[in-house]
């Protein structure tokens, strides 16, 4: 008798959390913060992840993103283990396959708004004329056409986040991460991003997970995973799982 090798995760499943734990600090002052998260996100869905502040949606798409490491448990994109690639490849398959937007944007303060939107590229080669073009468009698309050369130093907070979120979809990624895109938006404008996020994840390749408050946008999601001290509690789906 043959035993069957166990099945990769469904592709459907860009990630997979599994028993994922992470604390913070040392000694006394140690503190879990994902205390055994199990969490997927479906090709071609826009997955919300909600919950009370505090409770570690940052630190789970940290992880997930791979700018942190977690104690234990295993994280797949894609169906591979991104940790088990050696240091460098792991690098490359963030640059290309990812975007993130931050919660407070990180935007470089040097940088133009279209050269800020412009880094995924130029970080893969692209010259830059024709990198700092294609930001100018894509920035024109979210209302930015005005303010392409300002600094963010120059920008509200609602236009900064538009321009990390810009950064985040330039190369089109297959995975776009976002934490609180739309909380410095009023609503048309949240409803805009929301539209080019949802128009992303409409790709059967590509996902987006989105961290949100925000309850005016939560039509577009696919999937709404409530985390609550540590852990995902629950996942409401649009569509049941393999229908
Ligand atoms: N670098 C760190 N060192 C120590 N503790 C941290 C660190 N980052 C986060 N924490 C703690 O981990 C917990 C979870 O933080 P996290 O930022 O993931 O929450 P969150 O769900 O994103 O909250 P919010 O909705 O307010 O953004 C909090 O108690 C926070 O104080
Ligand atoms: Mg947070």
């Amino acid at each position: 008798m043959s035993m069957k090798p166990s099945l990769p995760p469904s592709p459907a499943h860009a990630v997979h959390c599994r028993e994922v734990t992470k604390d913070f600090g040392t000694g006394d002052a140690r503190l879990p913060v994902l205390r055994g998260v199990n969490f997927g996100a479906r090709s071609g869905e826009l997955t919300f992840l909600v919950g009370p502040s505090g409770c570690g949606k940052t630190t789970l798409i940290s992880v997930i993103a791979g700018l942190l490491n977690p104690d234990a448990g295993a994280v797949e994109l894609f169906g591979a283990s991104v940790a088990a690639l050696p240091p460098e490849e792991q690098i490359l398959f963030r640059r290309r396959h990812l975007g993130f937007v931050f919660q407070q944007y990180h935007l470089l303060p040097s940088l133009s708004a279209a050269e800020n939107a412009a880094v995924p590229l130029l970080a893969a080669g692209m010259k830059r004329a024709a990198a700092v073009d294609r930001a100018k468009g894509l920035l024109d698309r979210l209302g930015l056409g005005k303010r392409l050369d300002a600094r963010p130093s120059q920008l509200s907070g609602g236009q900064q986040q538009r321009v990390a979120l810009a950064r985040a979809l330039i190369h089109e990624p297959r995975l776009i991460v976002c934490d609180e895109p739309t909380a410095a938006l009023d609503h048309q404008t949240g409803e805009a991003v929301m539209e080019l996020l949802a128009g992303s994840a409409v790709q059967p390749d590509r996902a987006v997970i989105v961290v949100t408050h925000d309850n005016r946008v939560f039509h577009f999601a696919d999937a709404i995973a409530h985390m609550d001290d540590g852990r995902i509690t629950h996942t409401q789906t649009k569509f049941p799982v393999g229908s």
